[in-house]
């Protein structure tokens, strides 16, 4: 084992030779080294005294003449490295690891040591440093980059450990809401991204060719569909990736997103928000206790996070009206509210706040009307704290059909790709309500990140489709 760290040395050589360009090298292990377990970084508290073998790549380093440390990033967490001037390793080795490249792959053999002052805890104490691919000159660099010089570089900016901590959180999220669903007896029915009609307007749909029958639309929502699976499941829902072609470039908007699409039937508005108070109560409260450690990376002030239990407030539109008013906002009944709005009524509490009974003018075409004020809905939007806004939008469901077919057309919709959603309500229609959160703006607020394009491993936007 003592000869192969002269393998960096003569790698590094290699890599000079050839400009340092794609290098890649089988590792071969002479006899007697192939029997090192190999473990991934999250594990190695339990192999404390071992001897163990890291496959990574190299995030950072420091080496003096007497000691070198490496910071090696796996994937599922960071370990040091250290080398010293001894018996695996003499003072020219350990210099020329200040010419291995930063974000090379490597693999790095050694006995694991508790070390308080190291990240996680627990260092590898080397015996032996091999590198697969010497890496070229990496693009992002410790210092401040723009946003979107690193939005260039999505494929490479993943690997950092805000942008990692992120990702975790939105897998943490996406796991959690599964299992919350599955756990109360839902069914996941994938609705489909092509679709021959608008859910959402008109206005924000993309089209696509489609061989013999024109164009189809991305799906906006997989709503209409969960509202046929649940007169066939009961409880479902699907999890999926939703397209809006908004001309928005807010920090609240993407093009493609994704969307957790719960539908229930025999529900009504009531019950829809109780399920949505007790699913984002559950989920926030997962998220502080199993991502703990990337929320500390984020630098997330969690106090508020904590206090995420049911019962949410909950106000009607006009309320909020009031609201507006007295913080000196220019609105009247009849106006929708915007990010604006939402975040001058949201600052008042501490919680995601309901705001239900909206104008059926500003909403969708589905959404069934209060039989007491016909011209309000029976919907809500659930807006987080802190600034960010709609996280949730719900409704309770038209199930009558003659008024259906009066929505339809006061919104001018095409009658004939609606007429699978209007037999729901000829065979055995029932009240039922449902809801869509959006992944990425959930995900932004949980990290408290400021904008969601992070929240997703490659964003689209109006201006972005690379890489
Ligand atoms: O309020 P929305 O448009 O509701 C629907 O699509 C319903 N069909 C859902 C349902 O009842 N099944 O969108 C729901 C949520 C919003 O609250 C927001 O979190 C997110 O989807 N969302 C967006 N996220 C990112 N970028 C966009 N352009 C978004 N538009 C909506
Ligand atoms: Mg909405």
């Amino acid at each position: 084992m003592r000869g192969s760290s002269s393998h960096v040395l003569s790698l590094l050589e290699e890599a000079e030779n050839k400009e340092r360009k794609h290098i890649m090298v089988h590792v071969m292990d002479s006899p007697g080294e192939n029997h090192l377990p190999r473990v991934y970084i999250q594990d190695a508290s339990g192999h404390e005294g071992k001897e163990v073998e890291v496959q990574g790549w190299l995030a950072n380093k420091r080496s003096s003449g007497k000691v070198a440390f490496l910071l090696i990033r796996d994937g599922t967490g960071l370990m040091q490295a250290t080398a010293f001037d001894g018996d695996y390793f003499n003072r020219d080795k350990l210099k020329s690891f200040k010419a291995v490249p930063l974000e090379s792959s490597v693999i790095a053999r050694g006995k694991v040591k508790r070390e308080e002052r190291a990240p996680g805890g627990y260092e590898l104490e080397l015996r032996d440093f091999r590198l697969l691919h010497a890496a070229e000159e990496y693009p992002i660099q410790k210092k401040e980059h723009s946003v979107d010089f690193l939005m260039e570089r999505r494929h490479l900016w993943l690997r950092s450990s805000s942008q990692h901590a992120v990702l975790r959180v939105r897998n943490r999220v996406m796991m959690t809401i599964h299992a919350f669903l599955q756990e109360r007896g839902f069914t996941l029915i994938d609705s489909p991204i092509l679709t021959p009609a608008a859910c959402e307007g008109t206005a924000s749909l993309f089209e696509v060719p489609y061989f013999d029958l024109g164009h189809a639309y991305l799906s906006q929502s997989g709503q209409l569909y969960m509202e046929a699976a649940a007169m066939a499941f009961g409880k479902v829902y699907c999890l999926a990736p939703t397209f809006r072609a908004e001309k928005s470039k807010t920090r609240r908007h993407l093009t493609e997103f994704w969307m957790l699409e719960p539908e229930v039937a025999f529900a009504d508005w009531v019950d829809n928000m109780e399920l949505q108070e007790k699913l984002v109560s559950h989920v926030v409260q997962e998220v502080l206790e199993k991502s703990r450690e990337e929320l500390e990376t984020l630098g997330r002030d969690t106090r508020l996070l904590e206090k995420v239990s049911p019962p949410f407030p909950r106000i009607t539109y006009e309320e909020a009206l009031e609201i507006l008013k007295k913080k000196e906002f220019p609105i009247s009944w009849g106006d929708d509210l915007g990010g604006d709005e939402e975040t001058a009524v949201s600052e008042d509490f501490d919680r995601p706040l309901f705001i239900h009974h909206y104008p059926a003018s500003v909403k969708a075409f589905y959404m069934q009307p209060d039989t007491e004020k016909p011209e309000l809905v029976l919907n809500d939007d659930l807006i987080a704290p802190e600034g960010y806004g709609e996280i949730i939008g719900g409704s309770q469901r038209i199930h009558d059909l003659a008024l259906l077919e009066q929505r339809l057309e006061e919104h001018r919709l095409p009658r004939e790709a609606f007429e699978w959603y209007l037999d729901l309500r000829r065979y055995g229609s029932v009240p039922h309500s449902g809801f869509g959160l959006g992944i990425e703006r959930f995900t932004a607020w949980v990290c408290g990140i400021q904008h969601i394009r992070e929240a997703i491993p490659f964003p689209r936007q109006i201006y972005r489709m690379y890489p």
